[in-house]
């Protein structure tokens, strides 16, 4: 697990330019400086307006070479826990099946259940730091994790334990969200309600009373459960107190957005299938939309996601990895901005704020988190760019030079 490379926490960073992501926009500053004090941002503006006092002995001064300074990316929507591997159905799918033939045949989901299950709380805590780690060193310093390839009370509270434990060691602030309608667990196989109760008495109480869990999502599709299901979830959800958030409208149009709407969800996920009701329920009710290109991609979909109509209403757009070993096992979000951009036709400046600002808001962070501003937790990312648009342009590139976390540096290849 990363520890910091510098116990100094006042940071002053100068000979930079830096995208803010504030006022929904990159809100560039050029020829900037920007001063860290403890665990927050305490100056930002162009260097020649720098105080004196800034620039006191005892601050470690960072220069940054005419790089670019951005909030650390937020990535909101993961499912980073899991055990085993899925690379023989991507071969599988290569060959011609489809994700939702995989997932018939008790293939796709159900193999990482069953992968999972098996594997001990220490194996899947070992595992998924790596991965942690991995995403810290490409820039992500927020991450949304989420259960649901357990599907019982002892793997789904394992899962949780295991993100609570990453939460405590690693310097990400990670969230932790109960996915337990993710899918029908084969000991409730021809009986969804069976398990919707299962969910509701049994797994939500219990979620509740481990504490790490803040929001729960469930999976709304024909292959997974109905509005109708998951509404009965989420009203008890929502009675525990828990945030509420859909992968919704990811194959098919079930409405499911329409209905998470109704409980103020943060976020409706992918969304390919959205229709403009269902748009106009998550404007009404401030929901974002988290759009996942990498599952997309790698299910190979046609039906896009309706931008244009998110924004003509305004809904906030965010992006992110959807890390998961099926449908989208993407390990860099500076990937995820290039699909956006190719794949969805967001501007770069859309794709930078959904993986900043707008990934903050649909974890409700955005107080915190997302953006450059004094005050806000000090989680940035020195990149050796020319332009910020480099970050969606430069596919397969991962030019940072530098992550810090809350005032704290922990990945650092400037020479300073
Ligand atoms: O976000 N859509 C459902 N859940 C995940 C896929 C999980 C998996 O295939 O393991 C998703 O794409
Ligand atoms: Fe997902």
């Amino acid at each position: 697990m990363e520890t910091p490379l510098s116990e100094k926490n006042d940071t002053l960073f100068v000979n930079c330019h830096l995208a803010t992501m504030t006022g929904n926009t990159l809100s560039i500053i050029e020829k900037a400086a920007l001063a860290v004090t403890g665990k927050n941002i305490s100056w930002v503006g162009k260097q020649k307006d720098l105080p004196d006092n800034y620039t006191s002995k005892c601050r470690k001064t960072i220069d940054c070479n005419n790089g670019w300074i951005l909030p650390g990316f937020v990535d909101c929507h993961t499912h980073l826990v899991w055990g085993g591997s899925r690379s023989d159905e991507f071969e599988m799918r290569l060959c011609g099946a489809t994700y939702e033939e995989i997932s018939q045949k008790g293939g796709g989901i159900f193999s990482t259940v069953k992968a999972t299950r098996n594997a001990s709380n220490e194996n899947l805590f070992i595992r998924t730091s790596k991965r942690v780690d991995a995403l810290l060193k490409k820039g992500i310093t927020t991450l949304e994790i989420k259960s649901g390839y357990g599907l019982n009370l002892e793997t789904e509270l394992k899962m949780l334990d295991v993100i609570g434990q990453l939460n405590q060691t690693s310097p990400l602030q990670i969230d932790a969200t109960f996915l337990g309608a993710h899918a029908l667990p084969p000991e409730f196989s021809d009986n969804a309600d069976g398990y919707i109760n299962f969910v509701i008495h049994t797994l939500l109480p219990a979620v509740r009373n481990q504490g790490i869990a803040t929001a729960v999502d469930a999976f709304c599709e024909h292959i997974a459960f109905s509005p109708d299901q998951i509404r009965k979830v989420f009203e008890k959800a929502e009675s525990l107190g828990f945030n509420i958030k859909l992968h919704a409208e990811q194959l098919s149009d079930s409405n499911g957005a329409a209905m998470a709407s109704e409980f103020n969800a943060l976020s409706c996920d992918h969304l390919e299938y959205l229709s403009l009701s269902g748009a106009k329920k998550m404007a009404a009710h401030n929901v974002a939309a988290v759009l996942l290109p990498g599952a997309f991609y790698f299910l190979k979909e046609t039906q896009k996601p309706p931008v244009k109509t998110f924004r003509a209403l305004k809904i906030p757009m965010a992006v992110s990895t959807d890390l998961n070993p099926g449908s989208s096992p993407v390990h860099s979000m500076t990937l995820i901005l290039n699909m956006a951009c190719m794949l969805f036709n967001l501007t770069c400046e859309e794709a930078l704020l959904g993986a900043t600002i707008n990934g903050a808001k649909a974890l409700g962070l955005e107080q915190s988190k997302g953006s450059i501003e004094t005050g806000k937790d000090a989680d940035l990312v020195v990149w050796d760019i020319d332009t910020p648009s480099d970050l969606c342009y430069l596919a397969g590139l991962n030019p940072v030079d530098m992550v810090m976390i809350k005032g704290d540096i922990y990945h650092n290849d400037l020479n300073d």
